[in-house]
């Protein structure tokens, strides 16, 4: 039977789905989907099993295990020297793309505008528009992809219900700077705006810069949702184990959804990460050991490719152009290098709503070395 009506229309297979199949298919390496090729550390891994065999193999609570909420509000007083309360500001979700799910479910209502800035992660404008909502697409430009606060400032009305940040950004590698927070601060000043901020990269920022969370600014944090992932610190993308931090009757709305959605996320992973949040060093080497691929693939390109590399100050994609290899299409150019090249890379115009054309690739980095520089002799045949 054929389906009459869809919900999302336009929304196929996503481009991360399909850019690794063809990459299985054609034994490509894969530099398209976010997510390591490296081993998770052994001692999380044995905490996973011990807690499996301590029988933490049922239901977690809703809201998460309570030891782990403890751990993540110790650390959010360690990052960020915040006062969070883990009984009533934290959920533990199953990832943070549940996370971005809830969070627009809870505050979006039919007919209500989202502004979300692109080129975008893909799974913020389908859930939008799941709720009723409307997405407001405000382009960010290369090769900087500064927001535009003029035009934020201009596209706000009283429909407009949230802002949806990410920082450190999927995918341009930018991250919100001091000055950028400060207009946000001003913008909103006196509206009843939400802000959804989407930091799952928190602890992928280089070159000593720091992360802006909007949980440091009390004027944003009492009307955020911040989004985190276990996923992307740990190098456990599979366990989908992420958390919302929100003020308490953000918070209140935010479970009233995810307890329907998942009710609760497994357990056994829940107790090995508070286990593993013991020891801060698990995640304050994460800006360091990233850095040092990040500038060893640029090195590799720079040095061995026609690509002309965009900075990268967060998050653990590489942007580059191809403008001096051709002038395909992206999506048409990824595929030919992965069955032709062997290398599989993102077309940077599925970030964007109206598929913009701007001959741009995202690489992700958080690959062994051996794999970057395996690419990279490929790609050096462009
Ligand atoms: C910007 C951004 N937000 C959210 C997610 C999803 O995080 P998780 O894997 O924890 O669901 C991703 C994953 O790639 C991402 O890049």
């Amino acid at each position: 039977m054929s389906f009459a009506k869809s919900k999302l229309p336009n929304v196929g297979t996503t481009i991360f789905t399909v850019m690794s199949a063809l990459a299985n298919e054609h034994k490509a390496i894969n530099l398209s989907q976010g997510f390591p090729d490296f081993e998770v550390d052994a001692k999380l891994i044995d905490l996973v099993h011990q807690a499996m065999r301590q029988g933490y193999n049922q239901y977690a609570p809703m809201p998460g295990y309570m030891p782990l909420r403890e751990m993540i509000a110790e650390k959010l007083y360690h990052t960020y020297n915040i006062e969070v309360n883990p009984d009533t500001e934290i959920t533990i979700t199953s990832g943070g793309t549940e996370a971005l799910f809830d969070a627009i479910q809870a505050i979006v209502k039919p007919d209500d505008e989202v502004i979300i800035f692109d080129p975008a992660y893909d799974c913020y404008a389908p859930a939008v528009k799941l709720a009723g909502g409307k997405v407001v697409s405000i382009p960010l430009n290369p090769p900087h992809f500064s927001l535009d606060w003029n035009s934020i400032k201009a596209s706000i009305h009283e429909k407009t219900v949230a802002i949806l940040l990410n920082t450190p950004h999927n995918p341009t590698g930018t991250i919100l700077k001091e000055a950028d927070i400060q207009n946000l601060i001003e913008i909103i000043k006196n509206t009843n705006l939400y802000l959804i901020s989407d930091e799952v990269y928190e602890h992928l920022v280089f070159d000593n810069q720091i992360h802006h969370s909007v949980l440091r600014y009390p004027q944003l944090r009492q009307r955020s949702f911040a989004i985190y992932s276990f996923g992307k610190t740990f190098h456990t993308t599979g366990w989908k184990i992420g958390y919302c931090v929100a003020p308490p009757e953000l918070t209140q709305e935010f479970r009233k959804i995810h307890q329907f959605v998942t009710f609760a996320s497994p357990s056994f992973v829940q107790v090995a990460y508070a286990a593993y949040l013991k020891d801060p060093e698990h995640y304050l080497t994460i800006p360091h050991f990233y850095q040092r691929k990040r500038d060893i693939f640029r090195k590799l390109l720079q040095e061995n490719t026609q690509f002309d590399v965009l900075p990268c100050e967060g998050s653990y994609f590489q942007l580059v152009s191809y403008q001096r290899i051709t002038d395909e299409p992206d999506t048409e150019f990824a595929i030919r290098m992965t069955k032709e090249i062997g290398v599989a890379a993102i077309p940077v115009s599925v970030f964007y709503q109206n598929q913009e054309q701007n001959r741009l690739l995202r690489f992700c980095f958080a690959k062994k070395e051996d794999t970057l520089h395996s690419a990279a002799e490929r790609l050096s045949k462009l």
